[in-house]
């Protein structure tokens, strides 16, 4: 497994930090294959009551490294971005995530599928898909409306405007802004605390809530997958990744 990936199991909780700063934690295909088996061996793994998300306390993550998504676009629904996805949206232990900083497309994305968010004061969480010509992802077409409401999803997806800690809070994607140093270690004591119970409960309460809603999320996410594919090859896109390789706005004007 790639250094950009950390995993660690400590006392029942698994620890998977991105680790990739020069880049903005922004996540390969390569990662991306790192914690869907993260995730699959999380699953498996008896030793394993709750999985942790975090990144570092500047950024949590600047969604798809666009350069590597150029090179090795996602070719099918086996692509290690979509066994991600999957693997998060069906993962059936609880999942926590400490997020500071920049929290771009799936770094935001992958959010609403934790169970508890504990967000720096820094968090800035953004999913400017539309703005690079692309479409959404990991079901947020279905999760973002229903979690924001529709109006304020058109302005986080069609606008693609970022919005900070405090009003994650508000809407509930984030259940407690605290000093960015302070993020991750309160997202392990929390941890530790889901590991102190038993496992069965929290799976059965966990399945409970989530019953009725998971097929639906799968279904959205190869629907949206299929969609993000063909929008991928297309001139916008193309326009919208040359000008962020070149550091220029992009010009949408023709298309
Ligand atoms: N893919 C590839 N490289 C990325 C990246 C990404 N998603 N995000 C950042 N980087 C690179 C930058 O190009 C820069 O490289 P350089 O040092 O060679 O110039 C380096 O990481 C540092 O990023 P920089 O933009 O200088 O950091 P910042 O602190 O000013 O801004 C972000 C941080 C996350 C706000 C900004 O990098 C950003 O908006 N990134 C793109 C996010 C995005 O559109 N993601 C795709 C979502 S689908």
């Amino acid at each position: 497994m790639s250094n950009e990936i950390l995993t660690h199991v400590e006392r029942g909780v698994m620890t998977v930090t991105l680790n990739r700063l020069d880049r903005k934690n922004s996540i390969t295909a390569a990662m991306y294959a790192a914690m869907a088996e993260a995730l699959g061996s999380a699953a498996a793994d008896d030793a394993v009551r709750v999985l942790v998300f975090q990144g570092h306390e500047t950024v949590f993550s600047a969604g798809n490294d666009i350069g590597d998504f150029l090179t090795q676009p996602p070719a099918s629904q086996d692509a290690p971005v979509f066994r991600f996805l999957r693997g998060l949206g069906t993962f059936a232990k609880p999942l926590v995530a400490a997020v500071c900083g920049p929290a771009v497309g799936v770094g935001t994305t992958m959010l609403f599928h934790c169970d508890l968010v504990y967000a720096g004061d820094n968090a800035a969480f953004s999913m400017p898909f539309v703005n690079l010509g692309l479409c959404p992802e990991a079901a947020s077409s279905l999760l973002v409306p229903q979690m924001l409401g529709y109006h304020r999803a058109a302005e986080a997806l069609l606008l693609g405007e970022p919005f900070m800690a405090e009003a994650a809070l508000e809407v509930g994607l984030v259940n407690r802004v605290l000093p960015p140093t302070e993020a991750n270690a309160y997202a392990q004591s929390v941890a530790q605390k889901l590991a102190h119970k038993p496992l069965s409960s929290l799976m059965e309460t966990k399945r409970l809530m989530k019953q009725g809603q998971q097929q639906r999320v799968l279904e959205q996410m190869a629907l949206e997958g299929e969609v993000f594919a063909r929008l991928l090859g297309a001139p916008a896109a193309k326009e919208a990744f040359g000008a962020f390789m070149e550091k220029r706005k992009p010009d949408f004007s023709k298309m």
